[in-house]
């Protein structure tokens, strides 16, 4: 085993290359595996440190900044550590229609964390989306991978107590 292949597996486990490699027998090239990459580093770890990213873009044999360009412009792939789970509150218009803004305060003032931060237990972080696809129940959140639509302020306390 040659040093860049040690020093890729030191970043990464065995199983995480495994899951890549597999996703990129499917695809055009290895750089196509990219956002698929991520999301497996990310399920595993929680979320995708500059180590990470360097040992991912190695074994995809593209640049760090090319691979940080993808993982800034997809915004369900962190790069600062997040708490066990993602609150993803939608900030569309659909749901800004529906009060999302009071059912937001609701979150924020039930948590008692703003948008970017997470709850001193680590238990959640809160951050904002673009329309999650559920207009017509709005408001909606995500709570992991669960979500939460038509929101009242009793719902809120529900989902947090
Ligand atoms: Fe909120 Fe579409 S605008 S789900």
């Amino acid at each position: 085993m040659n040093v860049a292949k040690n020093n890729l597996i030191s970043a990464l486990s065995e199983g995480e290359i495994a899951e890549i490699e597999a996703e990129i027998t499917h695809l055009p090239d290895r750089k196509s595996a990219a956002i698929d990459a991520l999301k497996i580093v990310q399920r595993h770890r929680g979320w995708i440190s500059d180590e990470s990213l360097s040992a991912i873009a190695q074994l995809l044999r593209v640049s760090n900044a090319e691979l940080d360009g993808i993982a800034t412009f997809y915004n369900l792939i962190y790069r600062q550590p997040v708490g066990e789970e993602v609150v993803l509150f939608c900030d569309s218009v659909s749901c800004w229609i529906m009060d999302g803004d009071k059912m937001c305060a609701a979150v924020k003032a039930r948590l008692n964390i703003d948008y970017g931060e997470t709850t001193a237990d680590n238990k959640y972080t809160l951050l904002p989306v673009t329309c999650l696809g559920a207009c017509d129940h709005a408001p909606v959140m995500m709570v992991g991978d669960t979500l939460h639509s038509d929101l009242t302020a009793d719902k809120v306390d529900a989902v947090f107590k």
